[in-house]
């Protein structure tokens, strides 16, 4: 089954790497949906509290977690290496604003070397934390292909900003949205990645909006 059957089908397995206010609700609505969710995070509490069944973030209830995790749909590890076994990664790691007022994207290349060191063929990977126009090309990218592979002949990126308003009792991870998500109908995971495939026909690579019409 080709990356593109297997999200239709949910039947793609989901990594979602950083499992804070945007990644832990992704990887919930996810699992709900009915994808295989592993969650990475570098924070050894994240990780325990997601496994143990208990919710560190306001807009997710410890219910819902226990749940999926009960159900085998949701686990959390700080090892990478489980990235191997993901059709599709979602990063959600922060970044957060430095003295010059830009988003600093360490934590983006990190997670990206990360990956570089567990890729295979046929996967998906999506940047979804905030940055600055041009990181998924010219930063991210680069550090992804350190691991042999090449966008477009052997793994899809694209960038899917996140929408989220925390606490917003209107606004969430299922219904807030860009057009290309809530169209497709599954948010944050399926979804949102099937366009991207469709409009290209799987070129491989979803270039950000130009540097003066993107949104930070
Ligand atoms: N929170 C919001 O309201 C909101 C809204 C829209 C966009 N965003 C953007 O989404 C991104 C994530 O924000 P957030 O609020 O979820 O951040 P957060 O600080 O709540 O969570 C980030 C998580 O990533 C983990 N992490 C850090 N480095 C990591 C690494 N190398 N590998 C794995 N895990 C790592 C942290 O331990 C933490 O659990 C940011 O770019 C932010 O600007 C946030």
């Amino acid at each position: 089954m080709n990356l593109l059957a297997e999200i239709e089908c949910y039947q793609a397995q989901v990594g979602v790497i950083g499992l804070g206010y945007v990644g832990l609700p992704l990887a919930v609505v996810a699992a709900q949906a009915g994808y295989q969710v592993v969650g990475i995070d570098v924070s050894a509490r994240a990780v325990e509290a997601v496994n143990a069944g208990r919710s560190h973030i306001g807009d997710v209830r410890d219910e819902e977690v226990a749940a999926l995790v009960r159900a085998g749909r949701l686990r959390a590890t700080e090892d990478y290496a489980v990235l191997r076994d993901c059709d599709v990664i979602i990063i959600c790691v922060p970044t957060p604003l430095d003295r010059n007022r830009q988003p600093d994207i360490s934590y983006i290349l990190a997670a990206g070397r990360g990956i570089a060191a567990h890729m295979r063929p046929g996967q998906l990977i999506s940047l979804e934390s905030t940055t600055y126009p041009g990181t998924t090309e010219e930063d991210l990218l680069p550090v992804l292909e350190t691991s042999g592979l090449r966008v477009g002949q052997d793994f899809f990126l694209c960038f899917s900003p996140e929408r989220v308003d925390p606490g917003s009792k209107k606004w969430n991870t299922r219904n807030a949205q860009g057009g290309r998500r809530a169209d497709a109908g599954l948010p944050g995971s399926g979804g949102g990645l099937l366009q991207p495939h469709r409009r290209t026909g799987g070129a491989g690579l979803f270039p950000q909006r130009r540097r003066n019409d993107q949104d930070l």
